[in-house]
């Protein structure tokens, strides 16, 4: 189940996710979006089911009444992406107490909010297939913009929850992990400019991103709790996986003692990765 299911990172993710056969649940506060995305599942064919509902993040009671209905629909949750997210650029001065307020509420609130909806429903009968509550936070934690005071401060509060609910539920069968993008062709970060063609070259695709999510999702990741990923990070780990040659990179033994000598600052920073950089190497 995702929110902000209606368009950029949550569209794409949604998408891959059904070509992976699972089967979604999409909230944002806009139908026509959502009907968008599922129409387009739809024109792949793979027989999932979509269901749609619109909600506020902000808002517990939409949350709680859209989980309801998606456990309804779908059965028990096996993962849940945090995702909605808002932004607005000003200088703090400037910046309006509502808006500030506004994005700490999306942001950090509807995160919040997601998961207590999302708890009761969630499916944690399995140690070996744990619940996933995955949270997209931003690069803005940790690299800090100015000019952005609503923005960063919220995705520093976030992983400040993703740390609590991490720490607070580990006798569960439920992980708490995010990834962090930079700068993604969204409307979020480029307005109406979004997809249309002409994008900065450090700007990433929204459809490049889901391979990261889907890691989440899967066995390989399932002892993986409270982990952050820079996405920037990982990225530039593929780029040396694409660039090392076939014998350097047949298996993380292999590859390991490579990654240290050719990137030994990456390989350092990186190396509570291991899982993601193994799936990586085998995809
Ligand atoms: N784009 C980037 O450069 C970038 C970089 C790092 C992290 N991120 C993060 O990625 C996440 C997704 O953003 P995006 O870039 O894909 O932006 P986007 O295209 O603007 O999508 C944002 C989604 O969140 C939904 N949303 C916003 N406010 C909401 C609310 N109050 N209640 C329910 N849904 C709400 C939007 O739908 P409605 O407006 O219809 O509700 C939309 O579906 C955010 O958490 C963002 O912070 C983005």
């Amino acid at each position: 189940m995702i929110t902000g299911g209606g368009r950029g990172i949550g569209r794409s993710v949604a998408v891959a996710c059904t070509k992976e056969g699972a089967n979604i649940g999409l909230t944002s506060r806009t139908m026509d979006e959502l009907e968008n995305v599922k129409k387009d599942i739809e024109k792949i064919g793979t027989g999932v089911k979509v269901v749609l509902k619109t909600g506020d993040v902000t808002n517990y009671s939409d949350m709680d009444k859209a989980f309801k209905e998606f456990q309804q629909e779908l059965g028990p949750l096996n993962a849940v992406i945090a995702n909605a997210g808002a932004s607005s650029k000003k200088e703090s001065h400037d910046f309006d107490p509502a808006e500030f307020a506004r994005i700490m509420n999306v942001n950090v609130l509807g995160v919040f909010n997601t998961f207590k909806a999302a708890y009761p429903v969630m499916n944690k009968e399995s140690k070996d297939d744990k619940a996933r509550f995955i949270i997209t936070g931003s690069a803005a934690y940790n690299a800090v913009m100015p000019k952005f005071a609503a923005y960063v401060a919220s995705k520093w509060a976030v992983v400040g929850l993703q740390k609590v609910l991490a720490l607070e539920y580990t006798k569960e069968n439920i992980s708490f992990n995010m990834l962090s993008p930079t700068m993604v062709d969204t409307r979020l970060l480029r307005g109406k400019k979004a997809g249309d063609g002409q994008k900065p070259p450090t700007v990433m695709d929204p459809e490049e991103l889901p391979i990261y999510y889907i890691f989440f999702l899967l066995p390989e990741s399932n002892k993986m709790n409270d982990t952050i990923v820079d996405v920037n990070e990982v990225q530039v780990v593929r780029k040396v996986i694409a660039e090392a040659p076939p014998e350097s990179k047949a298996s993380w033994e292999v590859f390991s003692p490579y990654f240290e000598q050719k990137e030994p600052g990456l390989a350092q920073s990186t190396r509570k990765l291991k899982r993601l950089i193994e799936f990586l190497l085998k995809h």
